[in-house]
């Protein structure tokens, strides 16, 4: 398959979830390689627009060399600056649309040079915007035994966090921790796999996600979404995991009118009149993406609409 391939999840429903407008303004917040903005470029008339951000200085070379949309708007950033962009656009309470589909692409996990992945030996990078921060060893090489297994423990959910931090750095005491198999050894003579699973999948989720800010990104995005979008604007978010899922679900219900309003508090039905939002619900990818992409398998799409 081709190195710049990215399959994109929940395709249809995420962008119906937009609901269109035919010559909008919309953000896709995570470009990638571009499939869920190409479905809204192929969706939307001649005057619309749509604003893409990647952190990723791959994902927008590889754009500039390959859509050649009048319509498209790349900048390379994280979404967490996007309400700055989008003011300094003028576009703030324009926007009718904002995408975002989270987490890593193909091409970046498929890149061993880029240090995902735990079946490819690279160097033990992770960082998706390679031009700031620290990579995952730079990282690694610093941090104390106790904040590796808290960052293990808090993000990958893994239940031998404090083993492994012990072994990174009984390891770090022979010889520098440089590179992906090198992790994903020690991970597998601690961690047992189970059936499909690779040993170390928890610890380079956890890592990558504390590399990267990824909780921290996604929260401040949402934060600043209600006044980029214009009434009846929509924010269209798929993610990965459970815990960016809680994230999503929690901004959502607390910023959104209620469909059952709680019965004699006039103050309580005043606050829930001023929420920004209402929230449009939650969907799955169907069995037969699951069948055709298992990358589906975990999505959970969550769109809510701005009042
Ligand atoms: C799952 S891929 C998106 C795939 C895309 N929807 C497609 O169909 O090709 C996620 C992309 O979002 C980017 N990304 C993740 N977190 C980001 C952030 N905080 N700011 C900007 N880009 C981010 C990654 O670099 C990656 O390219």
């Amino acid at each position: 398959m081709n190195s710049n391939h990215h399959q994109s999840v929940m395709l249809d429903e995420s962008i119906d979830g937009l609901n269109l407008i035919n010559n909008g303004i919309y953000i896709d917040a995570t470009f990638g390689r571009g499939g869920h903005a190409q479905g809204i470029l192929d969706r939307l008339g001649g005057q619309a627009q749509l604003i893409a951000f990647d952190q990723d200085l791959s994902a927008i070379e590889y754009a500039k060399k390959t859509f050649n949309d009048p319509r498209l708007n790349l900048i390379h950033s994280p979404f967490s600056h996007m309400h700055s962009i989008i003011n300094t656009l003028d576009l703030s309470g324009k926007i009718n649309g904002i995408l975002m589909d989270l987490g890593v692409s193909s091409p970046q996990l498929d890149n061993a040079n880029r240090g995902f992945s735990f079946n490819h030996e690279g160097p033990l990078d992770m960082r998706m915007n390679q031009t700031s921060g620290l990579s995952a060893a730079q990282w690694l090489a610093v941090a104390d035994e106790a904040e590796i297994a808290q960052v293990i423990y808090e993000f990958g959910d893994e239940r031998k966090s404090r083993h492994i931090a012990y072994r990174i750095k009984q390891f770090q005491l022979e010889q520098p921790l440089t590179t992906t198999l090198q992790l994903a050894n020690i991970v597998s003579e601690v961690v047992r796999g189970q059936k499909k699973k690779h040993p170390a999948t928890r610890t380079f989720q956890a890592i990558r996600i504390f590399i990267n800010q990824e909780l921290s990104q996604l929260s401040a995005a949402l934060e600043h979404s209600a006044p980029l979008l214009a009434v009846d604007g929509r924010l269209s978010i798929i993610s990965f995991h459970s815990i960016e899922d809680r994230i999503v679900k929690r901004f959502i219900q607390t910023n959104s009118r209620q469909k059952r309003l709680p019965k004699g508090l006039p103050i309580a039905n005043q606050a829930i009149e001023k929420m920004p939002f209402t929230d449009l619900g939650k969907q799955f990818a169907s069995k037969n993406e699951i069948a055709l992409n298992k990358r589906s398998r975990s999505a959970i799409l969550r769109v809510a609409s701005k009042n």
